[in-house]
């Protein structure tokens, strides 16, 4: 069942590129619109929200922060993402215009259920998106865009992750035209190449795997790690942390690169190993020049920085110990080729040290209690 690879997770991992594709497939018309009826929900409902929460836990989480950057820009649409366990508990202000994205790969987390329960009792519409058919969330919903990404069996996310990204940029591509937004020739152009997006990630399978797995190797023991990332590359940056926290059982953090001056920069001496997820030099303003110059912070005090940046970036190589490389794209699908490296280091990581990357201790595929 593991198709020759030596665990789920490995095997889950080359299952990326199709996890995505799949994902893509069917949800767009002949004139490659998207076209999401599936979902059966209300056109007019969609129109009238005016403003999206997204519950979810753990790495599904992580995909929601990925999705409100995108969401936000394309759609105008405040997005707030929350952590279902904390949302439930609080007094959330959610009525009929507001829209719950709830994302789960089982469809069977409690603490997501009991959120969803919460905010359809205050009149609010939910959208489930989820790997699992039939699973109690989905049934629990207004309505549910499926990922397709096959069953995950390894307790730790992977292509689940990746595809919940895809849904919620799908969801919110599909709002956008809905709403009628300015920008009907760029939702073409985004469409066009998130469908480029399989292929890259076979690419980094193919022609990167082996680096980042030597890498790992080499940082066996490792006392703690540092991920740092803006914009999309801060959910990225904080996926890549646990991640590590829960298949090597290694101190890891994920911050957002800007926050480093205001404490943790305290945390780097000497040899202090700093992963560091970088946009695109194309991409918005000055963002590439930041995260440059977070690297040369880290790195002035003595930091090991391992930098994941864009297939022709020169520019980070001067402070880089080393440089991982990935395909080009756009800042908003980078979340989709950045992930992979740090799913493949963590996993590589806890297999040298001699653990079961599929069963890490303490952990279940699906928590069902609260
Ligand atoms: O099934 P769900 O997507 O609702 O699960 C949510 C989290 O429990 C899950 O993503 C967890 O954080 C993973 N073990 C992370 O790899």
């Amino acid at each position: 069942e593991k198709g020759g690879f030596s665990s789920f997770m490995d095997k889950e991992i080359h299952d990326q590129p199709q996890a995505v594709g799949d994902t893509l497939l069917g949800r767009f018309d002949t004139e490659g619109k998207l076209s999401l009826d599936e979902m059966h929900i209300d056109e007019n409902v969609l129109k009238s929200i005016d403003k999206i929460v997204v519950v979810a836990c753990g790495t599904a989480a992580y995909a929601g922060q990925v999705a409100k950057y995108a969401i936000e820009h394309w759609c105008r649409i405040p997005v707030e993402v929350e952590l279902a366990h904390e949302f439930r508990y609080r007094d959330p202000v959610v009525n009929e215009k507001t829209l719950i994205v709830a994302i789960s790969q089982s469809g069977e987390t409690m603490d997501t259920i009991m959120a969803v329960r919460h905010a359809r009792q205050q009149g609010a519409k939910v959208i489930a998106i989820c790997n699992t058919f039939g699973s109690t969330i989905p049934r629990e919903s207004d309505a549910v865009l499926y990922t397709h990404a096959g069953p995950e069996i390894a307790v730790a996310s992977t292509k689940a992750f990746l595809s919940q990204v895809v849904a919620c940029y799908l969801l919110g591509l599909y709002l956008a035209q809905l709403r009628g937004n300015k920008f009907r020739d760029e939702i073409a152009l985004i469409l066009k190449e998130l469908q480029t997006i399989p292929e890259k990630i076979q690419r980094i399978l193919d022609e990167g795997k082996d680096q980042v797995l030597e890498l790992a190797r080499r940082n066996e023991d490792v006392g703690s790690v540092l991920f740092l990332g803006r914009h999309v590359g801060y959910p990225v940056a904080m996926e890549g942390a646990l991640k590590l926290k829960e298949l090597a059982y290694i101190h890891a953090e994920g911050f957002a690169a800007g926050e480093l001056k205001h404490g943790p920069i305290a945390l780097i001496d000497d040899g202090q190993l700093v992963i560091i997820v970088v946009p695109s030099k194309r991409g918005r303003d000055s963002l590439h020049a930041k995260v440059i110059s977070n690297i040369q912070e880290v790195r002035a005090r003595g930091a090991n920085t391992v930098v994941i940046a864009e297939e022709g970036d020169e520019d980070v190589r001067e402070f880089a110990s080393e440089v991982i490389y990935v395909p080009e794209t756009t800042t908003l699908m980078a979340p989709l080729l950045t992930t992979v490296p740090l799913q493949i280091f963590a996993m590589e990581l806890a297999t040298a040290k001699g653990l079961d990357v599929d069963q890490p201790r303490n952990l279940a595929k699906s928590v069902t209690v609260e």
